[in-house]
């Protein structure tokens, strides 16, 4: 695993740069936020520039367990949501109030690269359960739990980063089973749980904290705007007690109290519903335009299942492939992607690529591809070549 991976943000001019794994300007609702703010401030009192309730403003709770019921499509309560500010700081918390330094934390493999950096500044030991089609593999837990106690297991479960796959509802059951079995917590990212461009997900965690050992972590970082800084925690009322007795809690008060009332008005008056339906339609013409420019540009070199939601595409080469030193030289042809190996906690991975949808639209979606092909031919036998100088 490398050191410190940061995550890419706005491209140099001309660059067309897959790795960036944000929406485009298009697709952030500057005016339905505008509306929303509008609206929170005409009716505003001074009281709501205080603090705020640590667990979350109450009408805020409300609103977000009516659009988690109707969302998750299972009842959702006030009592079992707390306020973050968004899914990293969330993860950033339960880091500090259900692991400590020293302690190990399951992750799959491959996994969020930025989430590990998060495991890294709390000392936590990382162990990578490697996945199949259906998820992250019981057999392969059942093993690591042999020599290993995990503060928590760490999952993305539905069209994850980076590998776009959804684990299946049976597997997500066993794993709560195994991780009350073994006394660990699972911790699951559900930050494209909403983002579904075909069929729904399987069902989410958030709909699993009765047995007290799930910890969901939500954000309307992708389903509205990520600079608002607004998610939640979903679990038990018994967990959510030690969040709030968190010091960081009690002196900040909420975590994103003022913003929490914008995202309350964008949940009242219908709007959030009606832009989460069109980002859908949105990144559905993504995903299908980086399929079609996959088909043209990758067939005959990689391997891929399309997603059905989410913002990843997530390629496998050949063994002998390196696309380390390929990401290093994709500036060159104003291109970018990831390389697999950064999402591995195990340096592996290393033939394996990830590309975002969520950042272009077609024209420049094909056109990047092209260029991402022609670093593979231009590039693509560097590491041989090194290899055979090295040999001389
Ligand atoms: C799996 C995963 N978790 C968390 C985040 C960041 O979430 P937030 O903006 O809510 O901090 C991302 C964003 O790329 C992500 O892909």
């Amino acid at each position: 695993m490398r050191d410190i991976v940061t995550f890419d943000s706005e491209p140099a001019e001309g660059t067309i740069n897959f790795s960036i794994g944000q929406p485009s300007a298009d697709l952030l609702p500057i005016e339905l936020v505008r509306r929303a703010s509008e609206t929170f401030f005409n009716k505003a009192q001074s009281i709501e520039l205080n603090y705020g309730v640590v667990e979350g403003d109450g009408r805020f709770l409300d609103s977000l367990a009516g659009f988690l019921t109707e969302g998750y499509g299972s009842d959702a309560r006030t009592e079992n949501l707390f306020v973050t500010g968004g899914n990293s700081q969330g993860l950033d918390m339960v880091s500090t109030v259900f692991a400590k330094s020293g302690d190990t934390v399951f992750v799959e493999e491959p996994s969020f690269f930025l989430a590990f950096q998060i495991f890294r500044d709390h000392g936590l030991k990382i162990v990578g359960i490697p996945m199949d089609e259906d998820g992250p593999c019981i057999d392969a837990l059942n093993r690591e739990l042999k020599s290993h106690k995990p503060a928590f297991f760490y999952t993305i479960p539905s069209y994850q980063n980076p590998s776009g796959r959804c684990t299946t509802e049976p597997r997500r059951r066993e794993i709560v089973d195994l991780a009350s079995k073994h006394d660990f917590l699972v911790v699951a990212d559900e930050v494209y749980q909403l983002l579904s461009y075909y069929d729904s997900p399987p069902i989410a965690y958030g709909t699993m904290t009765d047995k007290g050992n799930v910890i969901s972590l939500g954000s309307f970082s992708k389903i509205l705007a990520p600079g608002l800084r607004v998610g939640w925690i979903q679990t038990s009322v018994a967990l959510k007690k030690r969040l709030l007795a968190s010091g960081f809690a009690n002196s900040g008060g909420c975590i994103s109290h003022f913003s929490s009332h914008i995202v309350r008005q964008t949940i009242n008056d219908g709007s959030l519903k009606l832009h989460i339906e069109s980002l859908r339609r949105a990144y559905r013409d993504r995903l299908e335009a980086m399929d079609g420019a996959l088909k043209k540009h990758f067939s005959d070199i990689a391997e891929w299942t399309p997603p059905k939601g989410g913002y990843f595409f997530w390629l496998r080469f050949n063994q002998s492939v390196d696309t380390t030193p390929l990401r290093n030289m994709a500036p060159e042809l104003a291109t970018g992607f990831q390389d697999g190996a950064v999402f591995s906690s195990k340096d592996q991975l290393h033939n394996y690529l990830r590309v975002s949808f969520a950042h272009y639209r077609d024209d420049d979606i094909y056109e990047g591809i092209s260029r991402i092909r022609s670093v593979f031919d231009r590039f693509g036998n560097e590491k041989h070549d090194r290899q055979l100088l090295a040999q001389r």
